[in-house]
């Protein structure tokens, strides 16, 4: 119950990111993963940005990250249909905000959730969250996942560091009915390492960018 991690809420704020595994009802979880399983109409997600550049949203300080002169990627699939369908936003609002209002104790303003598959070969490099579509500042992003299982040596690994001058990264297993709250406003670099030719299942995730009524800090 989402209600007995409020405890655990505090590594948001200290460590910039917690984890909620078992995040919603078995059912609805089973249902939702199904919905994914059984939708055909994904869109290619193939960005090449710029990002990594000086004074670029995506400049690293760490020699581990990449460099100025590098480009930023991201390859992944989209259900953008889904995402607009009225079904699946009631849903969300119904089951997904009404939690995350719960945990964050109502400040969810404005959100912008993406449906994303990750199949082999995809993945997201390093970087952080900035604005997204209806979003004017994202202070919560949200990776919800689901699949049936996961191995960690398929890849599709979230990794996450505390500042853009970190050596090391946390790996998060992408692991069904796991959540992850990301704090933005702490700016933690995170990629999605690729997935791996072997894996046997596809990679589902929710994202969702949050803004809120004030920033924390
Ligand atoms: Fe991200």
């Amino acid at each position: 119950m989402v209600e007995n991690k409020m405890k655990d809420i505090k590594k948001f704020y200290t460590d910039g990111f917690f984890i909620v595994d078992d995040f919603l009802e078995e059912k609805f979880y089973k249902k939702l993963l199904h919905t994914f399983k059984k939708e055909n109409n994904w869109e290619r997600v193939d960005q090449v940005r710029p990002h990594y550049q000086k004074g670029g949203p995506f400049e690293m300080e760490s020699k581990y990250f990449p460099k100025n002169d590098e480009e930023y990627y991201l390859q992944g699939w989209r259900a953008k249909v889904l995402e607009e369908s009225s079904c699946w936003r009631k849903d969300y609002a119904e089951i997904f905000l009404t939690k995350i209002n719960k945990l964050f104790q109502n400040i969810v303003k404005t959100d912008t959730t993406y449906i994303l598959k990750y199949m082999k070969n995809d993945f997201s490099r390093i970087h952080v969250d900035d604005l997204r579509g209806d979003v004017d500042r994202v202070d919560i992003s949200i990776l919800y996942y689901l699949c049936d299982e996961w191995i960690w040596d398929w890849g599709g690994i979230l990794m996450i560091a505390k500042s853009t001058k970190s050596e090391d990264m946390h790996a998060v297993m992408p692991k069904g009915n796991r959540i992850v709250f990301i704090n933005n406003q702490k700016k933690l670099p995170h990629c999605v390492t690729p997935v791996a030719e072997y894996a046997k299942e596809n990679r589902y995730a929710v994202a969702s960018f949050i803004g809120c009524k004030e920033p924390f800090k």
